[in-house]
């Protein structure tokens, strides 16, 4: 009997392998030999859920109730909380039934709000470097995805006005901040900048809000909707992952145009039944029991983030000190320039025994650089960031600077 025909199939064609899983891959194998690898690679946070959610689900898997389907969108009393939070904490008001759904987490808001709402060509423009499916759930969805550089939000902001006078009009402006990876920030201006072109164009916009709760040294990002009419034009993704150590649950909301919430609504009505309730209710928990977790939990990346800026200073790698996110992108040192990110990621974790993200992974314009994920504690990372300094001085780095050289 003759066997299907061996060709790549036609979504996967377009799909690289995940640049990421390399380096996972040789940390893992490091690892199993017994290497123990410092891991600032991936974006997963160590800390713990906060208790009470963790009581909750546990309570809530006892009751037979609970083993059914949920609903798609999500159940209404989570579909209450994080609208109530929106109120507390942004001042934005959202109908319950026609401006929030529950999420699958971030990526899976992402990848069927695409699905949803793309034709084949349709343009989608957004920052490069960038979160990997924010390019890729547009190839998915068979969109274009345009890519314009990010050095700085203004450089952006210049880029993307520059696409609308030339008569380049996107059907989505996609964007993210506090901006993984290169941990761009914003203000309300440049939000109400966004809104403004996109009114003046009938674009939609899509904004990534993973990092909502982890502005440092009293920076608060905004959030989109906070801009008068906002929602007209504008959904914005809130992930419980990193605000509430929540990565594993997987659940996010999209909140704001009731248009693509309908939409997003509809293609996840035969995509799933909804997350395990119990998960739920506990995310219910998490967002009205447990409202100072985020802070508390910002605060721990803050901390960790002046520990990583001294070491890295002190190891004769001058850094710039990111101002909100768990991560550290940080430009290669000059000698290394010319290997790539990949090859100066293997060259790393071999070497100083560390793993970080090649910036190769998150797009062309992510070459030359690495990102630190600020997930291993301090006694680890003081230690690790050392070896890079006797790494960095092997390959002819200067030694460390002088201490009032050190910014943090
Ligand atoms: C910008 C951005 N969006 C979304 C996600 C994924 O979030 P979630 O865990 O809610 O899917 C991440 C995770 O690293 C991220 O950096």
């Amino acid at each position: 009997m003759p066997l299907p025909p061996n060709e790549e199939f036609y979504r996967i064609k377009k799909l690289p392998p995940y640049v990421f899983a390399v380096i996972n891959e040789m940390r893992d194998k490091a690892r199993a030999a017994g290497i123990d690898i410092v891991d600032m690679g991936m974006g997963n946070p160590d800390g713990a859920t906060p208790q009470p959610a963790v009581e909750k689900v546990i309570e809530a898997v006892q009751d037979p109730l609970n083993h059914r389907y949920s609903v798609s969108r999500g159940i209404l009393p989570l579909r209450q909380a994080i609208v109530d939070r929106y109120a507390e904490q942004y001042g934005v008001t959202l109908d319950v039934d026609q401006e929030a759904i529950v999420t699958v987490g971030a990526k899976d808001a992402l990848a069927h709000m695409l699905l949803a709402i793309l034709g084949p060509g349709d343009l989608v423009v957004s920052p490069n470097p960038a979160y990997p499916i924010h390019y890729y759930g547009v190839v998915m969805a068979e969109g274009e995805a345009h890519m314009l550089p990010m050095p700085d939000a203004a450089t952006f902001l210049q880029g993307l006005k520059a696409m609308y006078k030339n008569g380049k009009i996107p059907k989505v402006i996609l964007i993210s901040f506090p901006n993984n990876p290169t941990t761009v920030c914003v203000d309300l201006d440049f939000m109400r900048e966004i809104v403004e072109l996109a009114r003046e164009h009938g674009t939609y916009i899509i904004h990534d809000f993973a990092y909502a709760e982890l502005g440092f040294d009293g920076y608060r990002p905004p959030s989109i909707l906070q801009v008068s009419g906002a929602a007209d034009y504008a959904v914005e993704i809130y992930s419980m992952t990193k605000s509430f150590n929540m990565a594993g649950w997987r659940v996010a909301y999209v909140l704001g145009n009731r248009r693509l919430i309908a939409a997003l609504t509809r293609i996840k009505s035969y995509l799933d039944y909804g997350i395990f309730q119990p998960i739920q209710l506990a995310s219910v928990v998490a967002l009205r029991e447990c409202q100072d977790a985020p802070a508390e939990i910002c605060a721990v990346y803050q901390r960790r983030r002046d520990v990583l800026v001294e070491c890295l200073h002190a190891a004769g790698w001058p850094v710039e000190p990111p101002k909100a996110s768990m991560f550290l992108w940080a430009r290669m040192p000059e000698p290394f320039q010319s290997m790539g990110s990949l090859e100066f990621a293997k060259l790393l974790m071999k070497e100083a025994q560390i793993a970080v993200s090649p910036g190769i992974g998150f797009g062309p314009l992510g070459e030359g650089f690495v990102r630190f994920s600020m997930i291993e504690e301090d006694d680890r990372v003081r230690p690790a960031i050392a070896r890079v300094g006797t790494f960095l001085r092997k390959h002819g780095v200067a030694p460390a600077l002088q201490p009032e050289a050190v910014h943090v």
